[in-house]
């Protein structure tokens, strides 16, 4: 595996490998890497002939009042589980590297961000949108890999990659869990034990709903009102948003049927946790 950590440097790979008309599997991520990103990973190494790993704590992506300071980091461990998962190249650029000049241009996001996390970080998809942007052209994958576990950021990708005509195919992976349920996140660890015990409700209020959904229930209101008072009763977190809307698009939704999404935030004393599930309502 190559790290690499110059923009030109990776260029210049990937150029070159284009020209051996090698395929090229790309997943970017922010680093402290767990078995959600490993899980991109394998899915990346099966399909194509190139793997490509970027870690970036992107700041853009960050509010002033949130955790980019804290973000866990550990290069060191997430270079030996890349090495093991088969990574040809790690890309790994500084904040100057990527940011190096007051950008002139930035990438905003028109819609889908009205609601969910778009809501509560606002600017958070343009700079998520904005780095992508870059890495897709730094990278110029075949196929880009994203976690369900984030499913605005896919539906947000997805317009992205169609708008700009990026030539990627999107590749949306299903949301790696802890034995209890928990969502697997980079931020877990910022749980105090307390708050890790309480946290498995989350993913518990998302299966007690989806159980609703097939014994009948279709007023999404009384859905999110169930899912927002067992996390109330059992947790000691702050409900951010629990909502439901049609997916991909994000639209409101009065009766319950087709493809929806089910997606929750609460805030923890250092950490917001996110969680959703996707359902095929007839
Ligand atoms: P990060 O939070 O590091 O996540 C990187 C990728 O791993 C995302 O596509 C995310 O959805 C996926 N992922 C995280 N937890 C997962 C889980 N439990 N199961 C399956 N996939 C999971 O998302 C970002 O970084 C950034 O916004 C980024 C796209 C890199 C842009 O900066």
């Amino acid at each position: 595996m190559r790290v690499i950590t110059t923009i030109k440097d990776m260029q210049t790979e990937i150029i070159n490998l284009k020209a051996q008309s090698k395929s090229i599997g790309f997943v970017p991520t922010m680093g402290f890497l767990h078995e959600g990103h490993l899980t991109l990973l394998k899915r990346a190494r099966e399909e194509n002939n190139i793997v490509v790993l970027s870690i970036f704590v992107n700041p853009l992506q960050f509010g002033p009042t949130e955790d980019f300071s804290t973000y866990p980091r550990d290069f060191d461990r997430d270079q030996s589980l890349a090495d093991c998962e088969g990574v040809d190249l790690l890309f790994y650029p500084s904040v100057e590297e990527m940011y190096h000049h007051s950008s002139s241009v930035r990438v905003t996001v028109q819609e889908r961000t009205d609601v969910l996390c778009g809501k509560s970080r606002p600017g958070h998809f343009d700079g998520v949108a904005t780095v992508l942007t870059k890495l897709f052209n730094i990278v110029m994958p075949t196929r880009a890999y994203f976690g369900i576990k984030d499913a605005q950021q896919v539906a947000v990708v997805e317009g992205l990659i169609s708008d700009f005509n990026f030539p990627i195919e999107l590749i949306p992976v299903d949301i790696v869990r802890e034995e209890d349920g928990l969502a697997k996140s980079s931020r877990n660890v910022n749980l105090l034990p307390e708050e890790r015990s309480e946290a498995v409700v989350l993913y518990k209020s998302l299966t007690a709903a989806k159980k609703a959904i097939e014994e009948g229930e279709r007023n999404p209101q009384t859905i999110k009102d169930q899912v927002s008072d067992m996390i109330r009763s059992e947790t000691h977190g702050q409900i951010d948003y629990v909502e439901i809307y049609t997916y991909p698009q994000l639209k409101e939704i009065q009766n319950l049927e087709g493809t929806c999404i089910i997606a929750l935030a609460v805030k923890f004393s250092k950490v917001r946790l996110i969680d959703n599930i996707i359902l095929e309502i007839s």
